[in-house]
């Protein structure tokens, strides 16, 4: 065995062996003669947390990222000493340490090597800043995959890459750029068809290298703070993500309007303007939910203020746009002008509550209103303030959604892009510098608007949507990928942020349709929006300043495409809102990478483009202009193609024909999706009916769909709808048995079963055991049957 001594770098210092440990409920401490102390907790059975100290104590241990409500709890825990190491064992793994140097080894209950030390912990001390870098170094097997890591812009498998952490305003990023907004220090690794998952929680600039420094190793290391992270077993891709999410937190159900379609620019102003894009949505029959302010709402882009002249009189119009079916949502930044006569800098000033440089003065730096101090949100009383500064915009005017922008901090004109190093935070009464608080800025932002919106939106659900995030953002706000470009690139990879944002826990995200910066080709628009209706966040955004980008802005047929598309997702609406459920209730990302699907096919580990959208629905976007379709690979097992509905098998590359009207779709056989008919906003039409597509096959398949009030919080009382499907296809019948859940009752009546692929012709129906009258002229002209949503189960025969 090679010990970490022999592989002793210049400056890096390492644990010398271990001197003593000891046990207190589910955690153990190892104690080594350099005063370097490990505590390891067994927080689940596959969930270990590491921590080390290279002082010989252990700091107050705070984390913004973890959800308080994580669960907790673990079935077995044994600790037996061996000549060279300590063992411990739990009901899915086995952890050895080594007692000669610290560095650890993880086993499946089998014995198969699930991560091991490489160098395993090492630190250098930080004589300019004080405490140490922190470095990790772990041992690398052949064909280990790894994915994860928030919206970095690069391939999904991030083998060969390495990758910084750092919250930036990196407008007009590039493929490959670093840093970029958000922080999410999660990665996954997947190696033997076995997944695990490591969670660096440490909110300094942190960096990960996955065999790009040295072809074995994987790394990561950070400028500050303490070797802290998690570490998830699988062995499936999605237990890791799960517990991860559970760790790090979930949303709660965001009111149904917010999953359609959201029109923005930079800006949309006077009053007129705004009125006449709302509008145009309705006459064109484009259905659209939600219309954002940009800064120029403000008087001199002072938050908590609006321009009079452009909007005289903001309540009315608010209003005037709800009863068209358009929520408003306005964008407020974090830097509040310096400006004594105006009210939110006063009272902040006079509180006390804006950051300071470390000598005393208050941080200054230049933003959109010129000179600005900036909260300190990571003050839990000043983001009490923050929050009741949103009472006049949400109670009073009626605005329902808070657009939080530059939180990253990003501050113009200084090389840096951001705050200074030494500027001073709170950090919930944990003093620090900005090197440490820099990272969770942004979401210490956002956690204080939601928490202002929520409180005023009440008994409604507030909206949030923020530039800047860390792990555990997703408890409080949905997300956007900041400042993209109008470029066929920029397509690519906001289809890969948004699959690997969903994948690190933060689902609610989409990117800036058509892109913010430039202006993009019609057909670029038109197979930008084709992807942008499969994200969960669905909204066009541009900085204006390249003429329009409102569906209008191009031809007849790129505005027919749009409505088209946009029309989909409506009628998909009630199967995207259970996505979300499925996402709150266990974790699950809404959006799921084909490796993720499908880690038993090797052929999944690399691809990029293609996802499932939810559990049923397989998507494909179009990348390249003058496309006449595209190869792709269909994961294993029998897909619809939703354009033709002819079946395929999967588990290859294959060529999709597809016009410029469509995007590869498929649905997986069996399934059962849920339909609402297009309406213009969500709650635009009352009807009787669900529709149902039913996708025959020759076997099982279960699809559930979750319903209920679509706003307030009664569901969090039991009152949803949760259908639960069990369809069973056999040569000439279906048999779909249904079991429902939940107190709420839909307003519908009844299912209108629409049957894809059906391989025989329909003689009888059974609704719970008894035939029903079936007309099937009448079947044959409508290719439907309606039946009463209360049914126990249905049959089908030929
Ligand atoms: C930068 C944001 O990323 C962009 O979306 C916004 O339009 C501008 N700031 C102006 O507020």
């Amino acid at each position: 065995m090679i010990t970490n001594t022999e592989l002793e770098y210049k400056g890096d210092l390492y644990p010398s062996k271990i001197v003593s440990f000891k046990q207190d409920v589910d955690s153990v401490y190892f104690y080594t003669e350099n005063n370097v102390i490990l505590k390891l907790t067994v927080l689940r059975d596959s969930l270990i947390r590491f921590r080390y100290t290279t002082k010989g104590y252990f700091s107050n241990d705070f984390s913004y990222a973890i959800d308080e409500g994580h669960s907790h709890g673990y079935n077995h825990l044994e600790i037996t000493e061996e000549e060279n190491y300590y063992q411990i064992t739990t009901n899915k793994i086995i952890c050895k340490i080594h007692k000669i140097d610290l560095r650890s080894f993880i086993y499946d209950l089998k014995g198969n090597v699930l991560l091991e030390d490489e160098l395993g912990f090492h630190w250098e001390e930080s004589y300019e800043f004080g405490g140490n870098i922190v470095k990790m170094s772990k041992a690398s097997r052949e064909g280990e995959c790894f994915y994860g890591l928030g919206d970095k812009a690069t391939q999904m498998n991030l083998k060969g890459k390495r990758v910084e952490n750092f919250a930036t305003d990196q407008y007009a990023f590039q493929k490959e750029q670093e840093p970029l907004y958000k922080v999410v220090p999660f990665y996954l690794g997947l190696h033997n068809k076995q997944a695990y998952g490591i969670f660096f929680d440490n909110t300094f600039r942190t960096f990960f290298d996955f065999c790009h420094e040295r072809r074995n190793v994987t790394s990561f290391w950070s400028d500050g703070g303490e070797m802290n992270y998690y570490f998830f077993y699988g062995p499936k891709m999605q237990d890791v993500v799960t517990s991860y999410t559970d760790l790090t937190g979930k949303p709660e159900l965001p009111p149904l309007w917010a999953l359609g379609y959201h029109q923005c620019k930079w800006s949309y102003y006077p009053e007129s303007n705004v009125k006449e894009v709302t509008a145009k949505f309705r006459e064109l029959q484009i259905p659209c939910d939600a219309i954002y302010l940009d800064i120029d709402y403000m008087d001199g882009f002072r938050c908590f203020t609006w321009n009079k002249d452009y909007f005289p009189d903001p309540k009315r119009m608010v209003s005037e746009l709800a009863q068209d079916g358009f929520k408003t949502i306005v964008i407020i930044d974090p830097g509040i002008k310096i400006d004594k006569e105006y009210w939110v800098y006063k009272e902040a000033l006079e509180k006390d509550y804006f950051c300071k440089r470390a000598d005393g003065p208050y941080m200054k730096g230049k933003v959109w209103p010129g000179e600005c101090n900036f909260p300190d949100y990571t003050n839990p009383e000043v983001r009490e303030w923050w929050a009741g500064l949103f009472k006049e915009l949400i109670s009073d005017i009626g605005v329902k959604g808070v657009w939080n922008d530059m939180n990253e901090p990003a501050v113009m004109e200084v090389p840096n892009k951001t705050f200074p190093n030494d500027v001073r935070h709170n950090y919930d009464g944990n003093p620090c510098s900005h090197r440490k608080a820099h990272n969770i800025y942004g979401t210490q932002m956002a956690r204080a608007t939601y928490h202002g919106v929520k409180r005023f939106a009440y008994p409604k659900r507030p909206f949030i949507i923020t530039r800047s995030a860390y792990s555990g953002a997703q408890r409080y706000t949905s997300s956007w990928t900041g400042d993209n470009v109008a470029s066929w690139e920029h397509l690519w990879i906001a289809n890969i942020q948004v699959q690997r944002m969903s994948i690190s826990g933060m689902g609610f995200t989409g990117s800036d349709i058509g892109g913010f910066a430039e202006q993009p080709s019609g057909e670029l628009y038109a197979r930008w929006i084709q992807l942008g209706v499969f994200h969960p966040f669905c909204r066009t955004h541009s900085s204006g300043d390249h003429g329009n980008q409102e569906p209008w802005a191009f031809d007849e047929e790129v505005i027919d495409i749009t409505r088209k598309f946009v029309n989909l997702r409506y009628q998909l609406l009630p199967y995207l809102y259970t996505m979300f459920w499925q996402y709150i209730e266990e974790g699950t990302p809404m959006l799921k990478p084909l490796v993720y699907f499908d880690q038993e096919d090797i052929q999944t580990y690399y691809r990029n483009d293609e996802f499932i959208f939810g559990n049923q629905i397989l998507v494909c976007p179009i990348l390249e202009p003058n496309s006449l379709g595209r190869r792709m690979y269909i994961p294993k097992g029998e897909w619809y193609n939703y354009w033709t509905n002819c079946m395929v098998k999967g588990g290859k590359e294959m060529w999709v024909d597809s016009k410029f009207d469509e995007i590869p779709v498929f649905v997986k056989a069996g399934a059962i999706i849920p339909k609402y008919p297009v309406q213009q906003y969500v709650g635009e039409l009352e009807f009787d009916e669900l529709m149902l597509d039913v996708y025959y096959k020759e076997g099982k398949e279960k699809s559930v769909v979750y319903e209920d009030a679509q706003d307030g919080y009664d569901y969090k009382k039991g009152r949803f709808s949760f259908l639960s499907f069990q369809l069973t296809g056999k040569e000439k019948e279906i048999n779909i048995q249904l079991h429902k859940d939940g107190k709420y009752d839909t307003n519908y009546s009844n299912f209108k079963i629409n049957f894809i692929g059906l391989p025989f012709e329909i003689k009888k129906i059974e609704i719970d055991n008894e035939e029903i009258i079936f007309d099937s002229n009448l079947f044959k002209e409508n290719q439907y049957l309606i039946v009463p949503k209360n049914f126990n189960v249905l049959h089908i025969m030929g």
